[in-house]
């Protein structure tokens, strides 16, 4: 029931994938995504902000990390900044705290720093409109993805000020990815079956295909523990 490395119980956030090619699913998206990336590498250029839309659970969080990780190598530490809607979000600390930063130029050896502010949908419509002139400057040093379920509880300017990539749930064959990409990190195996079942009951989201590998993996540790010993 451990991860063997660190012996501290598996968490869901172990299954998210790191790197965009881990992506299953969402082909156009990630196709864009490397586009925008080559042209960070080769070019130089500031990617455009973005707009992640789609159901929850289907790797716009996932893809927004994994573009950072991809744009700013291992300045993704210090020039990531990932806003949940857990997070304060409110308009004194948007104009006073992430305004200005979105203002100065980025740390040192990082091309940019990424703004995301996940759940985007769920801003208030002021701080929608704050956010509005900072999005639009082109100062170069941040670049803002947002993601929402929602299209149309996001503001038209600031959809206007964003390219907007469409996800959607994935096909049975990507599922199957997704389900052994997460048993990778499991100690040991799950029963025989299990994978199909998975794909099946996923029903296109590979959140709900990664929560049951870990209820299947939680259901079948005592019994494997009970017979290793
Ligand atoms: N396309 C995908 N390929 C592989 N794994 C995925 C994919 N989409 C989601 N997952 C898995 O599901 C988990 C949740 O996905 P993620 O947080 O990216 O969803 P989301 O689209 O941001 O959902 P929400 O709208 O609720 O914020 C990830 O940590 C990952 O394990
Ligand atoms: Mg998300």
């Amino acid at each position: 029931m451990a991860d063997a490395s660190t012996s501290r119980p598996i968490q869901l956030e172990d299954f998210r994938p790191v790197r965009l090619e881990e992506i299953q699913g969402q082909d156009q998206v990630v196709a864009r995504l490397r586009q925008l990336a080559e042209g960070v590498r080769t070019g130089r250029i500031v990617p455009p902000n973005l707009l992640f839309h789609g159901p929850p659970g289907v790797g716009k969080t996932t893809a927004a990390r994994a573009f950072a990780r991809e744009v700013l190598g291992p300045d993704f530490l210090n020039s990531y900044y990932q806003l949940r809607a857990s997070d304060d979000r409110s308009l004194s600390v948007v104009t006073k705290g992430i305004i200005p930063l979105s203002r100065r130029p980025p740390s040192r050896t990082a091309p940019f720093r990424i703004f995301f502010f996940d759940e985007a949908d769920s801003l208030e419509p002021a701080v929608q409109s704050a956010l509005r002139p900072a999005m639009e400057e082109g100062t170069g040093s941040t670049v803002f993805i947002l993601a929402c379920n929602e299209l149309g509880l996001l503001s038209e300017p600031m959809q206007s000020r964003c390219i907007t990539l469409a996800f959607t749930p994935i096909g049975p064959a990507e599922m199957r990815q997704v389900v052994l990409q997460a048993m990778a990190h499991l100690p040991a195996p799950l029963p025989p079956g299990t994978v199909e079942l998975i794909v099946d009951r996923a029903r296109g989201i590979p959140r709900n295909a990664v929560k049951l590998v870990l209820e299947a993996h939680a259901l079948a540790g005592p019994a494997l523990e009970a017979y290793e010993s």
